[in-house]
């Protein structure tokens, strides 16, 4: 199987790709260092450079996230949150969706934050949520190449972002709000994925994997 994932240099991207490294899949790591996905030359041309063609899944991890009240967040944190998240997965898409095997399939990632956010979490909640519209209209054009689109939307995972950016008093306080008391495992990421992959029917669709702590 041949994989693309970005993030990989950290976090969800980076467990991910020594999981399928280790299970000796033809998998491609990439971080900003390769790519700044935020520039549309750069990842273009990244792209046509590699050898990144029938790619038979690519998981979106690359994201970035900023906690901040919204009347303290200044306009260019806002803009750089929407340059990552969503400027930055436009052009992954636009990239790798045609060098995407038929029956391949695209993973991006959504959050818990896009359906239940707490204060402090404006810009984020409000990348996530852009994404959601925008795969309602993808999943009908890929469809048509017999391509696959989904979202997993996860609560906290016990690797990646939150954790380096959290006190110890704030992740307890996190875990106790989680009414499975964890946070969730990268096992349980990578069997969403397996699962997504298996199942093409289910296209489209975002799938919560939060410990309940939002039920959709
Ligand atoms: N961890 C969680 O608890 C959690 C919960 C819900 C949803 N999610 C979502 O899951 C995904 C992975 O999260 P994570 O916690 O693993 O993230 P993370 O640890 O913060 O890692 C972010 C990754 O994105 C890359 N990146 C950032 N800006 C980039 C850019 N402009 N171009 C290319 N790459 C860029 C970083 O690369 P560099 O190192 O090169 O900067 C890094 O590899 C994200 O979409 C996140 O929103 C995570």
């Amino acid at each position: 199987m041949k994989i693309v994932i970005t993030g990989a240099s950290r976090g969800i991207g980076k467990e991910l790709l020594n999981h399928y490294q280790k299970k000796n899949e033809e998998v491609y790591g990439l971080s900003s260092k390769d790519c700044d996905l935020v520039h549309w030359d750069q990842t273009s041309c990244f792209f046509e450079q590699s050898n990144f063609n029938d790619i038979d899944l690519t998981i979106h991890c690359a994201a970035s996230n900023v906690t901040r009240f919204f009347h303290k967040i200044s306009f260019d944190t806002f803009k750089n949150m929407i340059d990552t998240n969503i400027l930055g997965t436009f052009n992954l898409l636009k990239c790798v969706i045609p060098r995407l095997k038929r029956h391949g399939c695209v993973i991006l990632f959504s959050s818990a934050s896009a359906f239940s956010p707490r204060m402090g979490q404006a810009a984020y909640a409000c990348c996530k949520s852009a994404l959601h519209g925008l795969v309602k209209v993808l999943v009908q054009e890929m469809l048509a190449e017999e391509k696959y689109i989904f979202l997993i939307a996860p609560g906290m995972v016990e690797t990646g972002m939150p954790m380096k950016m959290m006190s110890e008093t704030a992740l307890e306080k996190a875990r106790n709000s989680i009414p499975m008391k964890r946070f969730c495992k990268i096992d349980e990421i990578i069997s969403t994925i397996d699962f997504l992959q298996q199942t093409p029917y289910m296209t489209g669709q975002t799938i919560h994997v939060n410990g309940s702590y939002y039920v959709q």
